[in-house]
């Protein structure tokens, strides 16, 4: 989704803003802008359809400078990715400008009455009328002293616009009047030419934060445009209002009430968020996800006893026994992981649970019992339907947990405990050490479910912690292993229109993230399929140019694994009897699959309910191959947003 950046320090304006705005690609975007003011220039304005670059050429070709400014990448909602629909977005006067990341529901009531008062409209945008309304603000404000000071009133009849250079009230007491009128999500970053050296920025939806350095202090819509300035980060709440000046930061809510900076100091290496000689950050964090998923378990897990710790949650040992139902609700990848956490759940802790898409969670007037507990998965913690399933739980009367990777984010905030994903920075929009993260601390929850209700014994326990230490290395071999043989197959399959993926059990959800991988980069069409359906229509589309993608692994020490795996076996056949080109992911030392199929990758074995965070690996480094293969932009692809903040 959009990215923002603002600046103001020492240092020259524009290329923090650019490069700020470089490190939040990742968010997806499809126009950009900047507007700096505070030179004899007063405010000056570049924008540019397209990538970056696009804006750099213009900026070169033209160039600005000042002393403080904000930056935009947008991520069309309202209008085309137009150069006059880039943001920044000017008032009338174009004094003042307005970015704004998120959706203002009642723009078009709020453009008709502007209009009326003779506001002049140049975009197709709904943030433009946030300019407008902010202009109109310091218009009333400032006719409205005038007749208290008693002076002549011909002033008053004139066209809001001449107003703005005689405003009575600050540029953030106008800003906080425009929230009040605004329904829908935004977070907005405001600059006016008449305020020098004052950054004015708004949160109530997406995400925004504040970063305090020495001397400078940055706006941001995501911690890692600004990371390789400061680590000081406050996130911006929902209802908060920010003032940035070269003196320091104030903070109020939407009523001028003051409010103090809660100041997180930022962990992840900036270096982190580099592609560290990798062709693609996509590359470099499936490369990561050993040390993510090792840093996942880091301080949860004891080798000795096999007990599990889950620190700092508002949620008693009592009530995770007297749980009724555990009520996940996520969205894309994170919603894959929690199908596969149900598997984990229901098995160790025989506890049920439900796993919604977030998106449709809060419309199905869900029945929940306040006993239940809500867990919400999110890699970002800021998507939107995520953030608004969780409130739906907790006004249903449920405590929430979340499992997220950004600490201080939305949901981390509002949730009632926290296990985080250690995985760093995740930069490509497919999201893969998140995933494989996401899947270790759900089976870290799992154990500890298991632990409090006693479904499992001390050795069970010893056993499964041990085995989950031993998945780190497993994954460094499934990456040393398996990447050649991926790029050949690429070779093989980049020309293929469909495929499909196949999976049983705590494998159908893997069938469903290796088609969403493939999808979401390469643009081939892909569907994942529990292995069981294919008779029941899927059979149909199975022909000699259908590469079909199957989860055949077992743990042969699991005989509802192995029965699970024999089940396949007689789908495979199903698909080859019909010409279907089988490439089967299986375990090492299955002899048996490698004459069924026509490819087979091997990963190492493990217990079944952590084999998914082995399998899912090969399927990454697929869809990854072919996505190089076909040319596709495999860190950004196209119409897709990183985090999404919008509903
Ligand atoms: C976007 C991303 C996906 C991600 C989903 C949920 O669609 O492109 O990669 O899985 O949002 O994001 P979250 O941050 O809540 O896990």
């Amino acid at each position: 989704m959009c990215g923002i950046v603002g600046y103001i320090g020492p240092k020259p304006v524009v290329p923090v803003i650019v490069e700020g705005l470089r490190r939040l690609e990742y968010r997806g975007y499809d126009s950009a802008g900047i507007a700096v003011a505070g030179n004899s220039a007063g405010l000056e304005l570049r924008r540019a359809p397209g990538k970056l670059v696009n804006l750099e050429a213009v900026i070169a070709a033209n160039p600005i400078s000042g002393t403080f400014g904000i930056g935009h990448t947008r991520w069309a909602t309202h209008g085309r990715p137009t150069e006059e629909n880039a943001h920044p977005h000017r008032d009338c006067t174009g004094s003042l400008v307005v970015v704004h990341n998120g959706i203002v529901e009642n723009y078009l009531a709020l453009k008709h009455e502007l209009t009326a008062r003779g506001h002049i409209f140049v975009t197709e945008t709904d943030t433009e009328i946030i300019a407008h309304l902010i202009e109109q603000e310091l218009a009333d404000a400032a006719k409205n002293g005038k007749q208290n000071n008693g002076r002549h009133s011909e002033r008053s009849e004139e066209p809001p616009h001449f107003a703005n250079d005689a405003t009575n009230i600050p540029l953030e007491e106008a800003v906080r009047r425009t929230v009040h009128r605004l329904t829908g999500a935004f977070a907005i970053g405001v600059l006016s030419a008449h305020e020098p050296n004052k950054l004015v920025a708004a949160r109530m939806g997406p995400p925004a934060v504040i970063g305090l350095g020495d001397g400078e202090f940055f706006l941001a819509s995501d911690v890692p445009g600004i990371l390789h300035h400061t680590r000081n980060i406050h996130f911006l709440a929902d209802g908060e209002l920010a003032v940035l000046t070269p003196h320091g930061v104030t903070l109020t809510d939407f009523d001028g009430h003051p409010l103090h900076l809660k100041i997180q100091r930022i962990q992840w290496d900036p270096i982190q968020a580099e592609k560290a000689g990798y062709k693609h950050f996509m590359l470099k964090e499936i490369n990561e996800q050993p040390r993510a998923i090792r840093d996942t378990t880091l301080g949860r897990i004891s080798l000795d006893t096999g007990k599990v710790f889950l620190d700092n949650l508002q949620i008693t040992e009592q009530e995770f026994k007297q749980a009724t139902q555990i009520s996940i609700a996520a969205c894309g990848t994170s919603w894959h992981a929690g199908l596969a956490g149900k598997f984990m759940i229901e098995r160790l802790a025989r506890l049920p649970v439900d796993v919604d898409y977030a998106s449709e969670y809060r419309y199905r007037d869900p029945i929940s019992d306040p006993a239940a507990i809500g867990l919400l998965i999110t890699q970002s913690g800021e998507t939107a339907d995520t953030i608004a399933a969780q409130r739906e739980l907790i006004a249903k009367g449920s405590k929430t947990l979340a499992i997220c990777n950004v600490v201080g984010s939305a949901v981390t905030r509002e949730a009632q405990g926290t296990i985080t994903t250690n995985a760093g920075p995740e930069i490509g929009v497919a999201s893969t050490k998140a995933f494989t993260a996401q899947l270790t601390a759900l089976f870290v929850l799992a154990l500890h479910l298991a632990q409090v209700r006693g479904t499992i014994t001390a050795d069970q326990s010893l056993r499964l912690v041990d085995e989950l230490s031993k998945v780190p290395s497993k994954v460094e071999d499934v990456l040393r292993s398996v990447d050649l043989q991926c790029q050949e197959l690429a070779k093989v399959f980049h020309t293929a229109n469909d495929f499909l993926f196949l999976g049983r059990g705590i494998h159908y959800p893997i069938a469903l993230e290796g088609a969403l991988k493939l999808k979401e980069i390469s643009y081939i069409h892909a569907e994942g399929y529990p292995a069981g359906e294919m008779k029941h229509g899927p059979n149909a589309l199975i022909d000699e140019t259908l590469p079909v993608v199957t989860i055949a692994t077992k743990d042969p020490n699991d005989p509802s694994s192995v029965l699970k795996y024999e089940k396949t076996l007689s789908n495979i056949q199903e698909v080859t009897a019909r010409s279907g080109r089988v490439i089967a992911i299986a375990i090492e030392g299955d002899e048996e699959i490698k004459h069924l199929v026509e490819h087979t990758i091997q990963i190492p074995q493990a217990p079944e309910l952590l084999l998914p965070i082995l399998e899912v690996v090969p399927l990454q480094l697929l869809a990854y191959h072919i996505a190089v293969r076909r040319g596709c932009d495999v860190d950004q692809p196209r119409n897709l947003a990183k985090s999404v903040t919008v509903e």
